[in-house]
């Protein structure tokens, strides 16, 4: 398939209809193919694939240039599965020929606030700790459209906030530091093919000059219906979209342990003030 046709196949299968739009540049082309990718081949990921993808994490924006995030590639086996475990048991997890964990790092300008003999007490902030999951999201996200554009695959694992602490001791982790989540890393097994999944309209997220729902309930009424038929080919249950949602969210028994995370934090050394 040419270029141009792979686009607006992957606009197709994102959205569930045509776009006429002028088709864009490579880069967005493998953006818009984005498929979390559970099952990998037993082909190594390369130290120098790995090089690049961590240079384009680099080249993100980050806040006032802090670089308050730092990320450990794990591929020890037994170390993956204990990681695996405290995710929720995620097979993925303990599969994956990589395990990126990406990390709110403060730690290092604590270090160097105190070789320097200055005070660093906008770290116990929540803003700053805002701060570093943005960046650190930033930063992977640059990695998983590098990775991807090198013919990798990837799936996040925000099972790593689960147990943050235990999580913290595996990794030695040093105090002001956090694995936001992790990434795994490597290339897909074609036997197990993962299809690019629907979302919403651009029309229920992307708001002009002030926010407006209004077409919500139309936009979320045709997503759950493009679900169900993204399910049935994946053979999967079909279940609407909007409850599977909702039902993610509807008290602390539906966030896996995490309603802990602020306590969890507050031990691993932020005081989010
Ligand atoms: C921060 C974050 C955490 C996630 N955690 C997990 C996870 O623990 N396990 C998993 O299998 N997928 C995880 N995912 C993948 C999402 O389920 C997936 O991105 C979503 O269903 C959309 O599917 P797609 O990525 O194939 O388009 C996570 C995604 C994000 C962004």
């Amino acid at each position: 398939m040419s270029l141009q046709k792979d686009t607006l196949a992957a606009w197709q299968a994102r959205y569930g209809e045509a776009t006429t739009l002028p088709t864009p540049g490579p880069l967005i082309t493998s953006m818009l193919q984005h498929r979390s990718v559970r099952a990998y081949d037993d082909r190594p990921v390369d130290e120098h694939t790995l090089s690049w993808a961590i240079a384009a994490a680099q080249s993100a924006s980050t806040s006032s240039n802090l670089q308050a995030w730092s990320v450990i590639a794990v591929r020890d086996r037994e170390r993956l599965a204990r990681l695996a475990q405290l995710s929720g048991n995620q097979r993925h997890v303990q599969q994956a020929p990589v395990l990126l964990v990406w990390l709110v790092d403060w730690s290092r300008l604590r270090r160097l606030g105190q070789a320097i003999q200055m005070p660093t007490d906008g770290i116990d902030y929540l803003e700053s700790y805002t701060v570093g999951v943005a960046d650190a999201a930033l930063a992977a996200q640059n990695a998983a459209v590098a990775l991807e554009a090198q013919g990798l695959g990837i799936v996040y694992i925000g099972g790593m906030r689960n147990q943050p602490q235990a999580v913290a001791e595996e990794l030695g982790l040093p105090s002001d530091t956090f694995a936001v989540f992790g990434m795994c890393v490597g290339y897909p097994d074609p036997a197990y093919p993962a299809d690019i999944k629907p979302r919403l309209a651009q029309s229920a997220i992307f708001h002009q000059e002030r926010y407006d729902a209004s077409n919500e309930a139309h936009a979320v009424s045709t997503y759950d219906q493009l679900m169900s038929s993204f399910q049935h080919q994946q053979q999967r249950d079909e279940r609407p979209w909007s409850n599977v949602a909702v039902e993610r969210v509807t008290g602390p028994e539906s966030l896996s342990g995490r309603h802990l995370l602020r306590a969890a934090l507050n031990k691993l050394g932020f005081a989010l003030r």
